[in-house]
């Protein structure tokens, strides 16, 4: 079975500026994948090669084994994206723009899916109105239609939930998560990281036109994440022994950062040894935000 998006040494500068440099990654069919990065990371510009809107200057990408170059009318079949910016043509009403695009993919009895679109994007009530009138929001459903109207089997998300409200981005990835559990593959790039963590199962992390880091995410939470425990004591003192350790105090609850969970042990058997009671005791959670974080301030070093 051939991959759902081989990217093998994409780069690509604008001027002086290299956007992507040495990009490789392969996407599987049936994933749900997150491209993070801070602001010109390089996101926009790989998803733009992949969807064969701009050529890189090396590289190859292959998507469901179809060439973006050489093959480019089986690649762009095979794929849908939900662009950035908001781009769409004022004087079409929503049918007519869903409709329109799929004519561009040959499709003539595309109406029982197009209906299915705008019902699933709670687009139902607005399938006559022109796109202009549309609010921001709204314009961004439609963009997210109009990249399924050909039911690609790879679907690329290009910030699909920035500006839209909280009903619609539940109702968005409930959608998406149906298309990927009937087996369409998805690619997401998203400034919001809790989103990427509950919906994604693997990550890459780029920056300044780099991959950082790629892996699953349940190995970013653990293997980059530092954590923090919170330890409330039976007095607002500390035993000697842990003041170096302690990050920072409140009242009888003290802070601590743990490089690694072996360091839990032993600052319990400190406690345990200065005769101390535990009253209370969290380890939240390592969220993909810290790993994230992390990560980025550690590629600046
Ligand atoms: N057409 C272009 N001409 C010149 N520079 C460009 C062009 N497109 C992108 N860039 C530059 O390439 C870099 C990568 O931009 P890109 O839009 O791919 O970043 P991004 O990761 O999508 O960022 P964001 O999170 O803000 O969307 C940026 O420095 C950007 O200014
Ligand atoms: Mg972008």
């Amino acid at each position: 079975m051939s991959a759902a998006i081989h990217i093998q040494s994409i780069s690509k500068s604008f001027g002086s500026l290299k956007a992507l440099d040495q990009v490789s990654f392969t996407v599987n069919q049936g994933e749900f994948f997150a491209l993070l990065g801070p602001n010109g990371a390089g996101k926009t510009t790989l998803i733009s090669i992949l969807a064969g809107l701009t050529r890189a200057d090396s590289g190859h990408i292959q998507v469901m084994g179809h060439d973006v170059v050489s093959d480019y009318r089986h690649a762009r079949r095979a794929i849908g994206v939900v662009p950035q910016e908001l781009v769409f043509d004022p004087f079409f009403t929503v049918r007519e723009t869903l409709v329109f695009q799929s004519g561009y993919f040959g499709l003539k009895h595309n109406d029982a899916w197009v209906d299915e679109l705008l019902e699933n994007l709670g687009l139902t009530s607005k399938a006559n109105v022109n796109m202009r009138s549309l609010s921001g929001g709204m314009k961004r459903r439609v963009l997210v239609a109009q990249a399924l109207v050909h039911k690609p089997p790879v679907i690329v998300l290009d910030e699909p939930t920035a500006g839209v409200d909280v009903e619609l981005r539940q109702s968005l990835w409930e959608f998406i998560q149906r298309l990927n559990r009937e087996g369409h593959t998805i690619v997401l790039t998203t400034h919001y990281l809790e989103e990427a963590e509950t919906l994604c199962n693997r990550i890459a992390m780029m920056k300044q036109g780099r991959i950082l880091a790629l892996d699953d995410k349940t190995h970013f939470l653990n293997k980059t994440g530092k954590r923090e425990l919170h330890l409330r004591l039976d007095s607002a003192e500390l035993p000697e022994q842990l003041r170096s350790r302690c990050k920072s105090q409140d009242k009888d609850t003290f802070h601590f950062t743990l490089d690694n969970l072996g360091e839990l042990e032993d600052i319990m058997s400190l406690v345990r040894m200065a005769g101390r009671q535990i009253k209370d005791i969290s380890l939240p959670e390592a969220s993909l935000e810290d790993a994230f974080v992390r990560l980025m301030q550690e590629s600046q070093s």
